[in-house]
């Protein structure tokens, strides 16, 4: 089976790319490069190209002629999102519309695609099912919220089947430490809190008055490894017209920003230097998934603990750091 995975050159996309190489499938990689490290990109054959071109989306699926397509690119910074509507929803939005009629207009019918929990804004009841109801909060939420009514669109009027996967926090690295989580600027817990362990800087935790065990921001964190198996069963997964599904993805069980720095510093014996600054604009106090729904369709449960999580991200931006270091030596 021949996988077209559009931003296989980023973080998740090329822990995608390497677990469905291993499970023999033929993976082309589209992306531009715009956060995505060439680097990455080792596991199928590379097209640099970009979504928001039409003409150049169309081409490629025509002469690649793909069974299936895994659309992980996109923008992905709440707070840039916030400054920059137009490039958000051209990329994100914009970019997912050229796909899809690419698609249509070459039979490709079928698209796995990444969405965010972010889609649900602030909810009561936890852990949050797909039943509950989506209330996208900021532009970054928006446009993954209105690229999934894009691809329900398309799914009834030209029958492309789907899988809407809608992450919970995405975190850990490869286990061979060949690629892992890097962003510019990076806006994510565990690598921030690892950066801050490894160059001994002060780690800022947003808000210590939330209604939470410990009064800091709670989250479920999912290994990447796992994110990248869920894709594959849902490839496998065969969807008849209008049968086609939304599924969180997440571990069901939360850890707050204490608990991380706190297991961080255990497992490595080192103390973590804090500071506590007012909490941010639209952050949630607690997201936890159910992903019930997941095992029940697609057989899929998260499997990778928390631990392994952490140690796998230290483990590579260990080396990072080392790499950083030899060439500035
Ligand atoms: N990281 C998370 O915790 C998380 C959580 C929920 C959802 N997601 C979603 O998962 C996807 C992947 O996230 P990531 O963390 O790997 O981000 P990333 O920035 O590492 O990867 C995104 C990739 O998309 C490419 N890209 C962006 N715009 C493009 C365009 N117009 N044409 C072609 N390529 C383009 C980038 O170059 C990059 O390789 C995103 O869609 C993101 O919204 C991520």
């Amino acid at each position: 089976m021949k996988i077209l995975v559009t931003g296989g050159a980023g973080y998740i996309g090329s822990h995608v790319c390497k677990a469905l190489q291993k499970k023999n499938f033929q993976v082309i990689v589209f992306d531009n490069l715009s956060s995505g490290k060439k680097n990455f990109i080792k596991w199928g054959k590379f097209i640099k190209g970009d979504l928001t071109n039409f003409n150049q989306i169309k081409n490629v699926i025509s002469k690649t002629k793909p069974d299936a397509v895994i659309h992980l690119a996109g923008k992905i910074s709440v707070e840039e999102s916030e400054k920059e509507i137009f490039s958000y929803y051209k990329n994100n939005f914009f970019s997912t519309l050229n796909l899809l009629e690419a698609m249509k207009i070459n039979g490709v019918k079928k698209i796995v695609f990444s969405s965010t929990a972010s889609v649900y804004g602030n909810q009561k009841k936890m852990p949050i099912s797909e039943k509950a109801s989506t209330n996208p909060l900021n532009i970054y939420s928006k446009t993954k919220f209105f690229s999934e009514q894009l691809i329900k669109d398309y799914n009834r009027i030209h029958g492309i089947n789907f899988f809407i996967l809608r992450y919970f926090n995405a975190a850990g690295a490869d286990f061979d430490c060949e690629i892992g989580e890097i962003h510019d600027p990076e806006t994510h817990l565990i690598p921030l809190a690892i950066e801050a362990l490894l160059n001994n800087k002060k780690f800022t935790v947003f808000g210590r008055n939330y209604n939470t065990h410990d009064k800091t921001a709670v989250r479920d964190y999912i290994h990447v490894n796992d994110l990248a198996s869920a894709h594959i069963l849902a490839l496998k997964k065969n969807n008849k017209r209008n049968k086609s599904n939304v599924l969180n993805l997440g571990s069901e069980k939360g850890m707050s920003v204490l608990e991380v720095l706190n297991l961080l510093e255990k497992s490595k014996n080192i103390k973590i230097k804090k500071k506590f600054y007012k909490k941010r604009k639209g952050d949630m106090p607690k997201l936890i998934s159910s992903s019930k729904l997941a095992n029940k369709v697609l057989g899929w449960k998260a499997k990778i603990s928390k631990e392994d999580i952490l140690n796998s991200a230290y483990s590579w931006h260990y080396k990072i750091l080392k790499k950083y270091e030899k060439k500035n030596t």
